[in-house]
């Protein structure tokens, strides 16, 4: 059924013949680099809701591997690691691109033990993946840090690639990594290229340090049919390749969740679905409310694609400060990380109009870029705002304490662009101390000759 579903969109998008635009990738039109074969490629490792217990692992291989297995077993020192062993089967979904057929698995596991280091592989064509390690979550809260990048998107491979393991360098320790939506440009074709040198760009990072995936306009294809309104539909890769819990509200599973890590919420929502469904931003809205009101977890942090405060000109997406923004408020949410602006911006009580530094109170609102897409921010943004930046990439190194939150924002050479903490006193207003160095200058676009207006890098102009 499910795979009936994913070859049927597959011809519906008209996307199996398609490859990817020249210029996008390092790949040239007729390669088929990222062709699947016996070996297992693209893992990824997706916590469960409890992820002291739950996780999913995805990969890909060629299409005659029919049946979806794992091997998973505590970490020993001894390299007979399949002597402990259990072996898991999961499900399996054909998906048909300009690589070739390949076959899509995926395996959750249930019953893991919390902070507990364990070991699996993947199955290939009578071949295995190599032993992949990652530790769960601890059942209460337990210092930690990770990794949040906002849009990776154009030339993947040739420039997100740097900021994914720069960012594994500075803090090889990370427990998560936390993509704000774009991963991939896709919008309309297959594009499988692309997703090629996403997995490609973090490599085995993605099988041991999980990860939480954020859908963003690019995750949804265009859907053009003569005589009819244009419709959105979510890429075929997306739900192929990443498991995350489903627990989100009815008809939202595939890309609104949330997860229980170490004692922190992470809650991860569909804001292209939010502006773009009549419906859609109240649905999440309750939903999200409901999860809040319940929850007791130490620090809250969200993360969906389109921001709350613009930074790039020409944007606002006021659908967003109406229906989430007081949620957010009401629950006392620590950090909401953003991208799609292909810029940086960082602002603390802007609801209020008040950035005065050691105001209490609501969210930092946070939009970020990773890959080289670069827009140019509004001047009107920089009245609401606390810190902007263009023509950068960066990522953002996070480590959450038990009373307090750390927060840096990295570039490309090494420079903090942004950095504040978060501290909780036991009976007091939660505490925002900036921590960056006085007299730090903005950096602005740098090209001298800027693609449009409001760009000041394309991000596919680069790899030719
Ligand atoms: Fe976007």
């Amino acid at each position: 059924m499910v795979a009936s579903v994913a070859v049927a969109l597959a011809s519906l998008a008209g996307i199996a013949a398609g490859h990817t635009e020249h210029g996008n990738t390092l790949t040239r039109p007729g390669d088929a680099r990222y062709h699947p074969t016996r070996h297992p490629d693209r893992i990824v490792l997706i916590p469960g809701a409890d992820a002291a217990r739950q996780a999913a692992v995805s990969w890909r291989t060629g299409a005659r591997v029919r049946q979806s297995q794992l091997q998973w077993t505590r970490a020993v020192d001894s390299p007979g690691l399949q002597l402990s062993a259990i072996t898991v089967m999961g499900q399996t979904r054909p998906l048909k691109s300009g690589n070739g057929l390949a076959h899509h698995h995926s395996v959750r596991l249930s019953g893991l033990e919390p902070d507990t280091l364990y070991a699996y592989r993947v199955r290939g064509d009578d071949t295995w993946s190599e032993w992949l390690q990652f530790r769960t979550a601890a059942d209460a809260f337990k210092p930690f840090s990770f990794l949040y990048f906002g849009d990776a998107q154009n030339s993947v491979r040739s420039h997100f690639s740097r900021v994914i393991r720069g960012g594994f360098r500075a803090s090889p320790d990370v427990s998560l990594l936390l993509h704000a939506g774009d991963l991939v440009n896709q919008r309309e074709g297959n594009h499988d290229d692309e997703w090629g040198e996403w997995f490609e760009a973090g490599g085995f990072l993605h099988g041991m340090v999980a990860t939480l995936p954020v859908a963003g306009n690019h995750e949804y294809l265009t859907i053009e049919t003569p005589g009819k309104p244009e419709r959105r539909v979510l890429g075929p890769h997306w739900t192929s390749q990443f498991s995350p819990p489903r627990n989100g509200p009815a008809g939202f599973e595939d890309t609104v969740y949330f997860v229980r890590y170490s004692g922190v919420l992470f809650v991860v929502l569909d804001s292209m679905r939010a502006l773009d469904e009549d419906g859609a931003a109240a649905v999440q809205g309750r939903w999200l409310d409901d999860v809040l009101t319940r929850d007791q977890s130490r620090w809250v942090i969200i993360s969906h694609h389109h921001p709350v405060f613009s930074v790039a000109l020409g944007r606002d997406n006021p659908a967003l400060r109406k229906h989430w923004m007081p949620i957010y408020e009401r629950h006392g949410v620590d950090l909401v990380l953003q991208g799609h602006d292909h810029a940086y911006g960082r602002g603390h009580n802007v609801a209020e109009g008040r950035n005065t530094v050691g105001d209490s109170g609501g969210p930092v609102y946070v939009v970020s870029v990773a890959g080289p897409k670069q827009y140019i921010a509004a001047d009107s943004a920089r009245g609401g705002l606390e810190r902007i930046g263009e023509d950068m990439q960066l990522y953002q190194l996070i480590r959450l304490e038990v009373d307090r939150l750390h927060y840096q924002s990295l570039t490309m050479s090494d420079r903090v662009y942004d950095a504040f903490e978060l501290a909780y006193r036991p009976g007091e207003p939660k505490r925002f101390i900036p921590r960056l160095a006085p007299g730090l200058n903005e950096t602005r676009c740098a090209n001298p000759t800027p693609p449009r207006k409001t760009r000041c890098w394309e991000g596919d102009e680069l790899t030719r």
